[in-house]
Parts: structure tokens; C-alpha cells; sequence
């Protein structure tokens, strides 16, 4: 059988070039790497196993009946990350410019069928210029069956996109769809409909990279989670992703083995808050301060900045963080905050991460730029996205809790399992200035020294209102505590929460005003 195993063996040799060395070269000058060279980077060496490699497309038309490529402009299958089983497809941009054809679709879907009978997340290296503009709409359904998909996965497995070429027009929807996008800088780009069209439509002249390129998509529209600085860094910051994620919904994440070393006070944290309560400070330092060295992975760090999510361990275990930043906008809740939390919630919800939620809010961005493009409906994300978790919740306020916030930061009336209140918190309607001229408008403005009044009201409001005790005499707040404590108690309180079970009411699914 010598020549039948060297046929296979050619046969092999020929997938692996894809479009071609040529081809591949020109994928290197553009500071790109290859479909495979990406598998190479992300998989644990040796583990990964192909799917599909001879596939080829059944297209007539245009002269594609005169040019095939074995694998048809994708590499599918199934390896280890860190030991853990992953599925991947990644995209060939050798092979029809990565152009997603029937087959192409079929070998997507395939691995995204295993994914879910199996259990173990789907990643998704996209690269390519779309629809395969020859065969039409079997292209178009090919794309249809991968969005049915991804929306039949979500919630069952993790699903991570990265995106690091071309991806536009339909293409856009399948990494939309999924729980994480990853843009690489200045070599990748997503858009609905490019530049050209956008010319002949609006008259704008922008260029791809500002249409749609990592630094717009992660600051801008909020559409990627991650601005990558290369190709290795994207890949690298998919690993650390999975690690804080169960391999499907029936799972929790792993936790890396933790031995407390007896004294888990920090000192540090007794010193964040500010005399001045309208000083700010950066949440992230009660985050660092709290968390397991070095644990923290910011998601969205470049979008709606006065609200900072992303994934961390407490002792040993994976938690998500949702934190009002009080060095941006003061911490404010507006449309673009409380959209971007909502999903990391209903990631966590989804996949079993306990939430920790730091909270200094001053209340919700007031004007009429927020109201008009629905900052009740938006707000309401955070607050359902909230209301609707079971996994375990705890809270710590840190310094403000005013008015409708209070409530939709995972108070206790919402659900919280643990509720935590430092000293310095102030949990009130509203601040004691603003208080004290609406309650007391008539009894300031008939004194003989209108100023005096007004502060001896703001005083007695502040006295009465702006601390944690009233909340804490409620049970609202479980426990007033010293800030160097913190870390003690929610490693306590996360461990007695470990097997917390919670359901909700039976339904076809709610209805998350969108
Ligand atoms: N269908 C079929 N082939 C495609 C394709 C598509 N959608 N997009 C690219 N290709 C092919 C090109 O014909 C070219 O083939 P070749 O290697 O045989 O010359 C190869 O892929 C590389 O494309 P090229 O245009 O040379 O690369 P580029 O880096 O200069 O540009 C794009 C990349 C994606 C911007 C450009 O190819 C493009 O605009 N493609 C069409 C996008 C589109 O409108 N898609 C359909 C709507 S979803």
C-alpha cells in the first residue's frame, strides 16, 4: 500500500499550504499570521486534532469548478487549552481571501454540534472576506446556520471571537452573538458595510481602521471586549479568559488550590476612601486590594469607563467584579455603564461565576441625552440582568449608594446574597445638600440667615442619612465592616455560598427590555 500512504501523506502536505506559499507570504507581510500558526499559539502543543481537512466546496460557478483548496478557507477541530478541551475554527485567509462558502459553514457548524453535545467552549479566529461572493445565497444561508448556532450555544457553552482580519457584512453577526470579541490593533477591522458604501450612502469619508478597527470597536460602540496589541497577545488573553470559565453551564469554573495564610487583613484598603467624599479614587485599587494577587482580568477596560467589570479569584475561586468607578464621571450610572454590566452579569449568571459588586454611585446620569436615547430602558438592563441571577451575589458598599442605584447595584432587595457596608458608606435617596433644599425649602428660605439653615439641615441629613447604620438597623446591610477586612470576609462569605441553589419561576424565557 506504499503509494495510497504517500497519496495521503501529498494530500496532507497540500492542505496544510492552503492557498499557497505565495499566498501565505503575503498573510506575513501584513503582520498576519496563518490559519494553522494561530491554532499553534492558542492549543497545547501536539493536542490539537483536524476535522474536515480534505473538504472541499461544490461550487460551478465563476471558474470555481477549476480551483479548489482542501479544506475550503477553514481549520476545525478540537485540542486542549491548559489541559481543558476547546473547540476552534480558524479561518484561512489564503484560501478565497477566508470567504465563507457552504462547506466552509458546514465544518463551522460541525465543531459547534460537538461543542454543545460535549460541553467545552467554542473559539472562533476569524479572518476573512466574507460571503464566497460566487456561490451566493448558499453562502448566505451557510452564515444563517452559524448564527442559529451561536444562538443555540449561548448560554450552554462559553463562545470567545477573535477577530483578526476582515470580518464584514453578515460576518459581523456571528462574533456579535458570541460572549467575547477580541480585536487585534491596526490589522483588523469589523463593519457592517465598509467605507465605499458608506461614501455613496452618507458622504462620510472615514477610513476602515476608523470605521471599524479595534481602537473604535473598544471605545467607541463597546462592540469588541478586548483591543488586542498583537496577534500573540489576543491568543494569550483568550487563555486567560477560559481560565475563568466553566467548561459549559452545568459546570463550575475551576478554582486553583488556596491555603490561607492566616492573616488576610489588608491594612492598605483602610486608606483608599477620601476625607472629601467628592474626591475621587480608582476603584481598582479596592479591587487589587481585595482579590488574589495579580487575578485581574478588566474586560471592556476602554468603554464606558466609569463602570469597570472583569474577571478575578478570591481565594482560589473565579468571581466576576462589577465596580462603580469614582475616578470617571464619578462613577455615574448612564446607558453606556449599565449595558456593558448587564452582559458581564448575564455572562456570570450564565456560567456560574459568583458576582462581587463594588459600589460607590452617586445615582444616574441626569440631561436629555439620556433620556432620550433611554436611559430607562438601559438602566433597566442592569437592574433585570441583576434581579434575574442566581449565582451568588454579594455586595460591598465603599462610599455612595444614592437613590435608584442603591437599588439596582445588587442590593439585598434584589437578590444579593451578602450585603457589606464600610463605614464610610452613605446610603441615602439622595446627597444631604440636594436633600436638605428639597425638604426644608420653606424653613430655609423664611430664616433670618438662609445659608446657616441650609447647612445646619445638610448637616442633620447627613448625620441622619449619609452612613451605612440606617440600612444595617434594616438588615438591609449584613455588616458594617472595617475596609481591611474585606478580603477575609468575602473569601468566608464566597465559601459559605459555594453551594448556594436558587431557581427561577417557571417561564419561556423573561423578556430583558432591550
Ligand atoms: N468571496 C470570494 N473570494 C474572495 C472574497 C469573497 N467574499 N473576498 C476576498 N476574496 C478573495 C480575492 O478574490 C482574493 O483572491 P486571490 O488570492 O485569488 O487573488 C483573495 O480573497 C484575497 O483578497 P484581496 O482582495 O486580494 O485581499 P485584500 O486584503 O486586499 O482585501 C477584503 C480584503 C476583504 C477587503 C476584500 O477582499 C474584499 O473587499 N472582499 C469582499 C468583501 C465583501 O464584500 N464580501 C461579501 C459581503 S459579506
Amino acid at each position: 500500500h506504499l503509494g495510497k500512504f504517500e497519496a495521503l501523506e501529498r494530500k496532507n502536505a497540500e492542505a496544510l499550504l492552503g492557498g499557497g506559499q505565495a499566498r501565505i507570504d503575503a498573510q506575513h507581510k501584513k503582520g498576519k499570521l496563518t490559519a494553522r500558526e494561530r491554532i499553534d499559539l492558542l492549543m497545547d502543543e501536539g493536542s490539537f486534532e483536524e476535522i474536515g481537512k480534505f473538504v472541499m466546496h461544490r461550487s460551478k460557478d465563476f471558474g470555481l469548478d477549476k480551483e479548489y483548496y482542501l479544506g475550503d478557507g477553514v481549520v476545525t477541530g478540537y485540542g486542549t487549552v491548559n489541559g481543558r478541551l476547546v473547540y476552534v475554527f480558524s479561518q484561512d485567509f489564503t484560501v478565497f481571501g477566508g470567504s465563507l462558502s457552504e462547506t466552509h459553514a458546514e465544518k463551522i457548524v460541525k465543531i459547534m454540534d460537538l461543542a454543545m453535545k460535549n460541553g467545552a467552549p467554542v473559539i472562533g479566529l476569524n479572518d476573512s472576506g466574507g460571503a464566497r461572493i460566487q456561490e451566493g445565497v448558499v453562502s448566505l444561508g451557510g452564515y444563517a446556520d452559524i448564527f442559529y448556532k451561536n444562538t443555540l450555544a449561548s448560554g450552554v457553552v462559553p463562545q470567545l471571537s477573535a477577530v483578526m482580519g476582515p470580518c464584514a457584512g453578515g460576518a459581523v453577526y456571528s462574533p456579535a452573538i458570541t460572549d467575547f470579541i477580541l480585536m487585534v490593533e491596526d490589522t483588523s477591522y469589523m463593519f457592517v458595510t465598509g467605507p465605499n458604501v458608506v461614501k455613496t450612502v452618507t458622504h462620510e469619508n472615514v477610513t476602515s481602521e476608523e470605521l471599524g478597527g479595534a481602537s473604535t470597536h473598544s471605545a467607541k460602540s463597546g462592540v469588541t471586549h478586548f483591543s488586542c496589541a498583537n496577534e500573540v497577545v489576543c491568543i494569550n488573553n483568550i487563555k486567560q479568559l477560559l481560565s475563568y470559565m466553566p467548561q459549559n453551564c452545568e459546570e463550575t469554573a475551576p478554582a486553583l488550590p488556596y491555603s490561607p495564610e492566616g492573616d488576610e487583613l489588608r491594612p492598605e484598603l483602610n486608606n483608599i476612601i477620601p476625607e472629601n467624599p467628592n474626591q475621587p479614587y480608582d476603584i481598582r485599587d479596592v479591587i487589587h486590594g481585595v482579590i488574589d494577587a495579580g487575578s485581574f482580568l478588566e474586560v471592556h477596560q476602554n468603554f464606558a469607563e466609569n463602570i469597570v467589570v472583569g474577571f478575578a479569584r478570591l481565594g482560589g475561586r473565579s468571581i466576576g467584579i462589577v465596580g462603580n468607578q469614582p475616578a470617571v464621571l464619578a462613577g455615574v450610572l448612564d446607558i453606556n455603564a449599565s449595558t456593558k454590566a448587564a452582559r458581564f452579569v448575564r455572562f456570570c449568571d450564565a456560567f456560574n461565576i459568583p458576582l462581587l459588586v463594588l459600589e460607590d454611585v452617586p445615582g444616574f446620569l441626569p440631561g436629555t441625552d439620556q433620556e432620550w436615547r433611554g436611559i430607562i430602558t438601559n438602566g433597566a438592563k442592569l437592574l433585570y440582568a441583576f434581579c434575574e441571577a442566581t449565582v451568588p451575589r454579594i455586595t460591598v458598599i465603599t462610599r455612595k449608594a444614592y437613590g435608584g442605584a442603591y437599588d439596582v447595584m445588587n442590593s439585598k432587595h434584589i437578590g444579593a446574597d451578602m450585603n457589606y457596608a464600610w463605614p464610610t458608606a452613605e446610603i441615602a435617596v439622595m446627597g444631604a445638600k440636594g436633600a436638605a433644599e428639597i425638604i426644608f425649602k420653606r424653613e430655609i428660605a423664611q430664616a433670618e440667615d438662609p445659608e446657616t439653615k441650609l447647612q445646619e439641615k445638610v448637616d442633620e441629613y447627613q448625620q441622619k442619612f449619609a452612613t451605612p447604620y440606617r440600612a444595617a438597623h434594616r438588615g438591609f446591610v449584613d455588616e458594617v465592616i472595617v475596609p481591611a477586612q474585606t478580603r477575609q470576609k468575602l473569601i468566608r462569605a464566597l465559601k459559605m455560598l459555594e453551594n448556594k441553589v436558587d431557581t427561577m419561576p417557571r417561564k419561556k424565557h423573561g423578556n430583558i427590555p432591550l
